[in-house]
């Protein structure tokens, strides 16, 4: 069973940080010590064991598979269901049956949040989660781009129509500031995601900017404290916490 606030991480389009948002976000919880499961949807593109850097080595007890602990954070992917990385080759409906069986079959235990990662798409993807889990709510990424915009656009309108509350929208690589300096570079652009939010009637919730690319990076995506965006994230989760909180009241 799938308990607590569901949070579907959404775009359109691919390549936005999705998935970078869902897991950091979900590990932010974490660390104001929620109890939070991230689930990994995105049936052809997963990528969340490669950011967490876990392996395939789900173990089940009585028929249920415990989700794999991550960060402090219990996580469950397409990904370790595939066996020697074949490509899934499953259609629309799959999403459905994924969901079904990712709420019944796994030992989530007592959650606060569940942030699920979805596949890029726009109307379909959208509509059919909503389908699923009618009382998830959205959280749309977009980047300052444009066409980004648009797309991430679109996924929120099919929100709306199907009743779904929209947590909020993230702006990612939003801008880049270099160390030691307090300029700002807008190099995709400005407010692509504020057009989006107003359309949407949601807000700009987080600006998150660009990390630079560092040959020495670890093998994890996660940001670690001392980086600019560990605390973007910690704000963030403290953010969505109090968003949460006020919508349900
Ligand atoms: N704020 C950021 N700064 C720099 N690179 C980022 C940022 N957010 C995400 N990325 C990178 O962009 C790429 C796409 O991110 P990903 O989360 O996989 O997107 P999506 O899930 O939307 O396809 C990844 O290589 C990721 O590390
Ligand atoms: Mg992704």
């Amino acid at each position: 069973m799938l308990t607590g606030t569901i949070i579907a991480v959404t775009s359109g389009k691919g390549g936005v940080g999705k998935s970078t948002v869902a897991a950091n976000l979900a590990i932010a919880l974490a660390r104001q010590g929620k109890q939070v499961a991230l689930i990994d949807l995105d049936i052809y593109g997963f990528s969340i064991p490669k950011i967490l850097d876990i392996e395939n080595r789900l173990k089940t007890i009585n028929g249920k598979i415990i989700p794999i602990e991550s960060h402090g954070v219990k996580v469950i992917s397409m990904g370790f269901l595939i066996k020697n990385n074949e490509p899934v080759v499953w259609r629309g409906p799959m999403l459905g049956k994924m969901v079904e069986h990712f709420s019944k079959d796994v030992m989530w235990g007592e959650l606060d949040y569940c942030i699920l990662d979805m596949p890029p798409g726009t109307g379909d993807v959208a509509l059919d989660l909503h389908h699923y889990i009618p009382e998830s709510k959205e959280l749309i990424v977009t980047t300052p781009h444009q066409t980004a915009s648009f797309v991430a656009e679109r996924a929120g309108v099919m929100a709306i129509k199907s009743k779904h509350e929209i947590v909020g929208v993230i702006e990612n690589m939003s801008y880049f500031q270099p160390k030691d300096s307090d300029q700002k570079y807008y190099l995709f652009g400005e407010g692509g995601s504020e057009e989006v939010a107003k359309s949407l009637q949601s807000v700009v919730i987080a600006k998150l900017p660009i990390e630079e690319a560092s040959n020495n990076r670890a093998t994890t995506a996660i940001y670690q404290e001392g980086s600019i965006l560990f605390d973007h994230y910690n704000q963030l989760a403290q953010v969505i916490n109090e968003r949460v909180h006020s919508q349900k009241g």
